[in-house]
């Protein structure tokens, strides 16, 4: 039951990378046109709401989605399965969380 919603978190979160990274690969294309400069990005993402939520919503689907792909790997190609696995594929994906927050605050 728990790895059918695992599963299904997975692929949702596939499902809402998948625009996020066009997006992001049309704003790296428009940035780069001004010059690729602190001031610039910081100009448009400082104080804007839209840009937290853009990169605050990637950041956690990545987190998502990287650990429940670590935890089939770990599973499949280390046989390491079980509750040890599943607190650290969740403290992998609470510290990539974390750590893109973070980052996301930094630039917001
Ligand atoms: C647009 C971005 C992405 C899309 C559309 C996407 C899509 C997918 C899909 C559909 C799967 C399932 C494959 C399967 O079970 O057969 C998958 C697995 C996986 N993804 Fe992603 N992914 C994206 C980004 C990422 C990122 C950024 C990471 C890591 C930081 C990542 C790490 C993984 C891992 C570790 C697996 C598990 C592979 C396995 O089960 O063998 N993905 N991805």
């Amino acid at each position: 039951m728990r790895d059918a919603y695992l599963y299904a978190a997975q692929r949702l979160t596939a499902v809402i990378m998948a625009p996020l990274v066009i997006g992001h690969l049309i704003t790296i294309i428009v940035a780069v046109q001004g010059g690729l400069t602190a001031e610039e990005i910081l100009a448009r993402t400082q104080g804007s709401l839209f840009w937290g939520a853009f990169y605050g919503l990637f950041v956690i689907a990545v987190g998502v989605h990287a650990a429940i792909g670590l935890r089939n790997i770990f599973a499949e190609w280390l046989r390491f399965r079980g509750p040890v696995a599943d607190w650290t594929v969740l403290a992998i994906g609470l510290l990539l969380i974390g750590l893109g927050v973070r980052a996301v605050g930094a630039v917001i």
